[in-house]
């Protein structure tokens, strides 16, 4: 995709249900004041765990992309809950996208004329109509349905991350609901149906990724991502870039 950069990160730290004094310590000496008030807050432990080890990954992946300058930059939330990265003048200095699942985090980040999103979901078994039902309106679902995606929860998957990752990529606006945002499935890529929205932005670029993970067909727009050990959870993920000067 043009200027992103793409990461995704797993902790593999042994858990058990209760919240640890490491989780405490690292808060307290590694958050800065406003994420630990938003780390105590979170309810329940799972979301907790992903914010923390989220913002442990963010300062290993600012270190890797912005050297002895990271030091200075930070990630702060905006009210809508939308992420940025402001150095410590509070200037923007890229634009970050976030998504957790299970014990992975994915960061994307790029250059701030675009807004990005990106999502990312474990795969597993599920009932796919039902969970389509939830976020798939009737036009896309019979448009899917003649290429019988509907029962297949790895593509309905993928379709949910990609209408989350827009949806961030739009900055979460309040009178969008998923079912608003309209795909479509045509020369074997999976996409925003632009011109049956009334959502304000147009995708640059929609790219999947994953480990593990198959499409019930061709997914032109899919990459396979190398993981090393073979043992991380089968994902996939989708990223939207939506170039804001061509608003
Ligand atoms: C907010 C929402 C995107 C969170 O999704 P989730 O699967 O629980 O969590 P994810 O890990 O994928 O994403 C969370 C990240 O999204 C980002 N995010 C939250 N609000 C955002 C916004 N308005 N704009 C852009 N990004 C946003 C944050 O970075 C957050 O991580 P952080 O709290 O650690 O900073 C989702 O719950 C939501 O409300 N989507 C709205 C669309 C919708 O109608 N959803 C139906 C849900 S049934």
């Amino acid at each position: 995709m043009p200027n992103c950069r793409l990461w995704v990160a797993e902790n593999r730290t042994c858990k058990d249900a209760t919240e640890s004094a490491q989780d405490q310590r690292l808060a307290e000496t590694l958050l800065t004041n406003r994420d630990r008030d938003r780390w105590n807050r979170y309810r329940p432990l799972e979301k907790k765990r992903q914010f923390l080890s989220s913002r442990l990954v963010i300062r290993d992946v600012l270190n890797c992309e912005f050297g002895t300058n990271s030091a200075n930059l930070f990630v702060d939330t905006m009210e809508s809950g939308r992420p940025m990265l402001v150095d410590s003048r509070g200037r923007r200095v890229a634009s970050i996208s976030l998504s957790h699942t299970g014990n992975m985090t994915t960061i994307a980040l790029s250059d701030i004329r675009y807004d990005l999103g990106i999502d990312i979901e474990t795969v597993q078994q599920m009932n796919a109509r039902a969970f389509g039902l939830s976020f798939i309106n009737r036009f896309e679902y019979d448009q899917l349905r003649k290429e019988a995606l509907t029962e297949d929860p790895n593509a309905m998957l993928a379709i949910w991350t990609l209408k989350e990752a827009f949806w961030k990529a739009l900055g979460g606006p309040q009178d969008t609901a998923l079912g608003d945002i309209v795909i479509e499935y045509r020369n074997a890529i999976l996409n925003t149906d632009v011109a049956c929205m009334t959502c304000k932005g147009k995708p640059l670029a929609t790219q999947f990724f994953g480990h593990g993970y198959s499409f019930p067909g061709e997914l032109r727009n899919y990459s396979s991502l190398n993981v090393p050990e073979s043992e991380i959870s089968a994902f996939v993920g989708c990223v939207v870039l939506v170039d804001t000067e061509a608003r």
